[in-house]
């Protein structure tokens, strides 16, 4: 178990959306919050400190990593970048920070996996995070390797984790498909406040979903973890109605993974 008290976390891809939101929700309770960026993080806080650095540069990872107890793993691109930049930073990346903070004695790791590691799942299916991952996309492949590393973590070096298979992280549902997926800021900050202070749990992957009427996953973990999700996206529904946004239609997709799993594959050299 983490205390907040008194340990040293490091958060990565601290200067992104989901990492400036986990700052101001965590940072009022936390002793002190280690930021790394390769983008500049502005207002620190006093008990913030911040290296800027790409997450490729091993050795100022293993610098930042002497004195902390966890690690909340923020840095990624999304699916869009090309595949060298996938594999880069979703792929080596991963392993880098991983490896690095085994290296340094790190006991709990969080990390952002995501819903395209199930994306290839039917709507119809209610996935809950023991099924098998259906990846629909590389993106998503490397999100399952990230969570099967953290696997090999726990069984061989006892390294404790929490995969958070974020579903649409934005301060509001934009249309019908987050309204189903959507992950509002103070869920997220309230899922890696609890995956850090849960005792033991384990090597835990869990849908991180705000506790929306339309969701179309099932978490039994989130009540080992202690999550209580506070934001439902139905509470937009009107909003978006009158913005004209199809709310009440058929569902344009029928695949968890949305858009994903009907890209283009990208070149692989
Ligand atoms: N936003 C979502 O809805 C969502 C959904 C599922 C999973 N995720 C995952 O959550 C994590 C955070 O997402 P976000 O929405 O905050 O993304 P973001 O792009 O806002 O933040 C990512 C941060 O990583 C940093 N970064 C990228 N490459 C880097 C590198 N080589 N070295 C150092 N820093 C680098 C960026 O500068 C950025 O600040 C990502 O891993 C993403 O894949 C996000």
């Amino acid at each position: 178990m983490i205390d907040p008290a008194k340990s040293c976390i490091l958060l990565t891809g601290a200067a992104g959306e989901i990492g400036t939101a986990l700052r101001l929700g965590l940072r009022p309770q936390y002793h002190h919050l280690l930021l790394t960026d390769r983008r500049p993080v502005a207002d620190l806080a006093s008990n913030e400190r911040f290296v800027q650095a790409d997450i490729a540069d091993r050795d100022a990872l293993a610098a930042m990593m002497q004195g902390v107890e966890a690690v909340v793993h923020m840095t990624g691109v999304p699916a869009e970048h090309t595949l060298e930049d996938l594999f880069r930073i979703n792929a080596r990346g991963v392993f880098d920070v991983f490896e690095v903070a085994r290296l340094a004695g790190v006991k709990r790791i969080v990390f952002a996996s995501s819903n395209h590691a199930f994306g290839c799942y039917p709507l119809t299916t209610p996935v809950t995070p023991d099924a098998p991952p259906r990846p629909d996309s590389f993106y998503g492949v490397f999100k399952v390797m990230g969570e099967t590393m953290l696997r090999y973590y726990h069984d061989r070096h006892g390294i404790a984790s929490v995969s958070l298979r974020i579903g649409t992280f934005r301060p509001q549902p934009i249309d019908q498909r987050s309204l189903a997926s959507w992950l509002s800021p103070r869920d997220a900050v309230q899922l890696v406040d609890r995956s850090l202070r849960h005792p033991a749990p384990g090597c835990l992957v869990i849908n991180a979903y705000s506790g929306n009427t339309r969701l179309k996953v099932r978490d039994p973990n989130w009540e080992f973890l202690g999550y209580r999700p506070q934001d439902d996206a139905e509470r937009y529904v009107e909003a978006l109605r009158a913005q004209g946004v199809d709310v009440d239609g058929p569902w344009e997709w029928r695949e968890h993974g949305g858009a994903f799993v009907h890209q283009p594959e990208k070149p692989t050299g």
